[in-house]
């Protein structure tokens, strides 16, 4: 039987092997590194914004299947669009992520991200999920630190 679980599978396995925007691009205007030190994965991304959008984005690093796979989907989905729609996104997809069982989410807002909504159930591959989004959050607002998840 297809379901949601065999199309997750499927969406997260194909962003691992084949990560979109992976690399670095030509200028940027902001970076942030990302490190998950439980696991040692760490994510470099590059960003530039221009008149209040995210005119390219690019990443690079190690990570989980996860990890990658969200970075992966986040940069597909935030390239062109506006600062703000970045800043909503980040807290939708957080606010998915780290939910109670039951409590509800913007799923209008979040569209293909929400493929990695069933990670919420399994905390311990929250941070992998998340970790590609706290570091855009350090990109934007430019803080010269490495994020960590812990
Ligand atoms: Fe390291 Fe997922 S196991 S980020």
């Amino acid at each position: 039987m297809y379901d949601l679980e065999d199309l997750y599978q499927e969406i997260v396995m194909d962003h691992n092997r084949r990560p979109r925007n992976f690399g670095e691009i030509k200028n940027p205007t902001n970076s942030a590194n990302g490190f998950n030190p439980l696991c040692g994965d760490q994510i470099t991304l590059q960003l530039h914004l221009k008149d209040g959008l995210v005119s390219d984005l690019a990443f690079i690093g190690v990570g989980c299947a996860i990890s990658k796979s969200s970075a992966s989907m986040m940069t597909e989905e935030l390239k062109g669009k506006t600062l703000d729609h970045a800043e909503n996104l980040f807290e939708a997809f957080r606010k998915m992520i780290t939910r109670n069982p039951g409590d509800s989410y913007d799923s209008d807002l979040l569209g293909d991200l929400e493929i990695l909504q069933g990670v919420s159930r399994y905390p311990a591959r929250i941070k992998c999920a998340t970790l590609a989004w706290h570091t855009l959050h350090s990109a934007i607002h430019d803080e010269n630190n490495v994020v960590s998840t812990e």
